[in-house]
C-alpha cells in the first residue's frame, strides 16, 4: 500500500475503545446490505458528488472525508477526477482497515486518521479543498453539529465545498413525528434486512438519530459561515437528503 498512510492517534487518548469496535461490527454489516441493494443511493450520490467536484475543481484538488467508514462512496465518486489527495477520518479502526484496502493502488495519496472527527476539527490540524460528511454528523445535537460545522467552514480552502448527507425530517415535522414516520418505510423497503437486522437498525435509529429539517441543516450551513447551502438531492421517501455548502 504505497499510496495509503495511516495515523493512529490512540495513544493521546483518541477512542480506542471496544465498545466502538463491538458496535462498529455489529452495525457495519446491516449497514452494508443497505448499501449493497442502494437504498440508501449511494452511487447515485457518488455521481452527484463526481459531477460536483469537477465542476469546481478545474486543477488538483485535496479532499476530506469525515466518518469515511469504508471510503467506497468517495472513491467511486473520485474516480475520473482531478484528486491529489484523500484524507480519510473514522474512529473505528475496522472502518480504516476496510477503507485502506479500499484505497490501495488508487492515483492519488491517502491518509487515514484513526480518531474521533471532533478532536481532528477542533485542532484545525486539517485543511482541504473539498470535504465530504455521510451519514454521521446526526448523532449530534443541534449546538454540536453547528460547532462542527463551523469548524469544516473554518478548514475549507477558498474556492472549497462542501457535501453533507443526512437523515431530515419533513417540514415543520418533529422527531418524534419523524420516527413514527419512518418505522413503517423501514419495514416495507429495507427488505433485504432480517427480521432481527431490522428491529437492531430501527432501535438504532429511534434511540440515537437526531435528524434536522432541510431549512435546518441549510440554516445550521449559513450560521456556520457558509455564503450558499442547498438541498441537492433527496433519496425517494424524503428522509435522507443531501446538502451541498459553498464558502
Ligand atoms: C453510517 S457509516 C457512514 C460511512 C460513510 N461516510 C458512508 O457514507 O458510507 C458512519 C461512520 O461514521 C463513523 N463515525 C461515527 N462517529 C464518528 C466520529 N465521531 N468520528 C469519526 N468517525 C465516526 C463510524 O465509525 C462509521 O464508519
Amino acid at each position: 500500500m504505497v499510496n495509503v498512510h495511516i495515523h493512529r492517534f490512540a495513544a493521546d487518548g483518541a477512542p480506542d475503545d471496544p465498545e466502538t469496535v463491538r458496535f462498529f461490527h455489529a452495525q457495519w454489516t446491516i449497514y452494508q446490505k443497505l448499501v449493497d441493494a442502494n437504498v440508501l443511493r449511494h452511487r447515485e450520490i457518488a455521481q452527484l458528488i463526481h459531477e460536483a467536484l469537477n465542476a469546481r475543481f478545474m486543477g488538483a484538488f485535496t479532499f476530506l472525508d469525515i466518518a469515511c467508514g469504508d471510503a467506497s462512496l468517495a472513491k467511486r465518486a473520485l474516480e475520473g477526477t482531478r484528486v491529489a489527495r484523500y484524507h480519510g477520518v473514522d474512529l473505528a479502526m475496522p472502518a480504516i482497515e476496510f477503507a485502506a484496502a479500499n484505497l490501495d493502488g488508487v492515483p492519488y495519496e491517502v491518509d487515514l486518521d484513526y480518531r474521533d472527527y471532533a478532536a481532528d476539527l477542533a485542532e484545525r490540524a486539517l485543511r482541504a479543498d473539498a470535504v465530504w460528511c455521510g451519514l454521521s454528523m446526526h448523532h449530534l445535537d443541534t449546538d454540536a453539529k453547528l460547532r462542527v460545522m463551523r469548524e469544516i467552514r473554518a478548514l475549507i480552502a477558498p474556492g472549497g465545498l462542501f457535501m453533507l448527507y443526512e437523515p431530515t425530517l419533513a417540514d415543520g415535522e418533529t422527531r418524534a413525528d419523524y420516527m413514527r414516520r419512518i418505522r413503517p418505510y423501514v419495514l416495507s423497503e429495507w427488505v433485504m434486512l432480517s427480521g432481527e437486522e431490522l428491529a437492531q437498525i430501527l432501535e438504532h435509529i429511534e434511540t440515537c438519530d437526531l435528524p434536522e429539517t432541510s431549512e435546518s441543516w441549510i440554516s445550521l450551513g449559513r450560521s456556520a459561515g457558509f455564503s450558499q447551502g442547498r438541498e441537492v438531492y433527496a433519496v425517494p421517501g424524503g428522509f435522507f437528503r443531501v446538502y451541498r455548502f459553498l464558502p
